[in-house]
């Protein structure tokens, strides 16, 4: 595992973003996989800036994001489907159909789990997966649990995510306690892992995870295990 530390959020932006464009640049039909939450914000505004310049050419790019809260629908400002539409997909040039997020208003969840695996591996995996890290250590919606699981899947959200989520939301009651996530194996099978933290409120369970025992208490501490993570942030550990 490769670590950078960075000076401050914007150069761990800049650095994330970095790679991903040489990601597209050098294989420009390639699949990438992408993350929601706060963290990964600064990174989607420098790509935006480099694909508006010319610099970066998303056109035959596909993509497939880690997860979706169940029961919002993609026209509700906090599903993720809204999310990337509005700070990524609407503002390059990327094929709209060429994006994927699941489906958070499905009427048969195990069918769309299965699908969505069934993309993925169509498409020959991801050549590079974006992460953030949850304060519990999640990585997408993969919480802590005494088993690593595998494939896309719904998953009760722990309290801890919900509280911290709940700063998007009017009210904590309105924060969905269900989510579908993309599982372990599609995200450790990514050719490419880039890992972004940001806040000192993420020491703690960033140390954890990098330098800890691998354990699925911890979610995010099997990319020990990847062969090619590459972790970028301005936190001192
Ligand atoms: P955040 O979320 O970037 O909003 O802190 C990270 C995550 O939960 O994966």
């Amino acid at each position: 595992m490769k670590i950078i530390k960075t000076k401050d959020y914007n150069e761990m932006s800049l650095k994330a973003a970095s790679m991903i464009a040489a990601q597209v640049i050098l294989k420009p039909n390639c699949v990438l996989g992408l993350a929601t939450g706060s963290t990964p914000l600064g990174t989607y505004e420098k790509l935006v800036e480099w694909c508006n310049n010319g610099h970066v050419d998303f056109s035959d790019v596909v993509t497939f994001n880690l997860d979706e809260y169940l029961g919002l629908d993609p026209s509700h400002d906090q599903s993720y489907r809204y999310y990337m539409n509005n700070n990524l997909f609407n503002k390059i040039n990327i094929k709209i159909e060429n994006t994927h997020v699941p489906s958070g208003v499905t009427t048969n969840i195990e069918e769309e789990c299965a699908n969505y695996d069934k993309m993925i591996s169509d498409y020959g995996g991801i050549d590079l997966q974006l992460l953030g890290i949850g304060h519990d250590g999640h990585i997408g919606f993969n919480e802590p649990s005494d088993h690593f699981e595998k494939g896309t899947h719904c998953v009760t959200l722990t309290e801890e995510t919900i509280k911290a989520n709940s700063r998007f939301f009017e009210s904590i009651d309105l924060v969905p306690k269900k989510a579908i996530t993309m599982g372990m194996l599609s995200i450790m099978q990514a050719k490419k892992i880039v890992l972004v933290a940001s806040g000192d409120d993420k020491k703690e369970i960033l140390k954890k995870a990098l330098f800890g025992p691998i354990t699925p208490k911890v979610p995010a501490s099997i990319l020990q295990l990847h062969p090619d993570c590459t972790v970028i942030t301005p936190i001192s550990l």
